[in-house]
């Protein structure tokens, strides 16, 4: 069965669904059945589209997220998918304290999928430039690449 994966940062805009695309793409690239989601812990940005800077960074790789849209994460997500992946600590704390008594999902950091940067964060964008959704992009394609690799090995 695919696994279920979720993407959790603050706004839903930039680094989450740049984490979901990079994750479908790695998925894709080796043949693994995966299905992917991403939300924000706050709800400022639901419904709409990624921000245009990510959008610009992930077309400059080839991929097209223009038609993502923002929601917020909720109670069910937390048996819905098998693993919960927050962006950042904040998101992570965040998420501990929403988690409720039947979550099933197993909650990490994404860059703990990365060898030797376990705890690292992937830094907030937004109040960035281009330059800074080029490496949020680098972090997200390493995190994914790590992720893809694990659920391939429990396949
Ligand atoms: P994200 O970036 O959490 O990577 O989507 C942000 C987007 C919006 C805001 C903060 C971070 N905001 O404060 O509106």
């Amino acid at each position: 069965m695919a696994k279920r994966v979720l993407f959790v940062c603050l706004g839903n805009i930039c680094r989450s669904p740049l984490a979901e695309a990079a994750l479908r793409r790695e998925a894709e690239r080796l043949g693994i059945a995966v299905e992917v989601d991403s939300a924000g812990t706050g709800d400022w940005h639901v419904g709409r589209p990624p921000d245009r800077r990510a959008i610009a960074v992930a077309r400059d790789n080839g991929v097209d997220i223009s038609g993502l849209r923002a929601r917020q994460v909720r109670r069910e997500d937390f048996r819905r998918f098998d693993l919960i992946v927050a962006l950042d600590a904040q998101n992570l704390a965040d998420l501990e304290d929403l988690r409720p008594a039947d979550a099933t999902a197993d909650l990490s950091l994404l860059l703990d999928h990365v060898e030797g940067r376990r705890g690292e964060t992937v830094a907030d964008p937004y109040h960035g430039d281009h330059s800074h959704f080029a490496e949020t992009w680098a972090d997200v394609v390493a995190g994914a690449r790590g992720l893809a690799r694990r659920i391939g090995a429990e396949k």
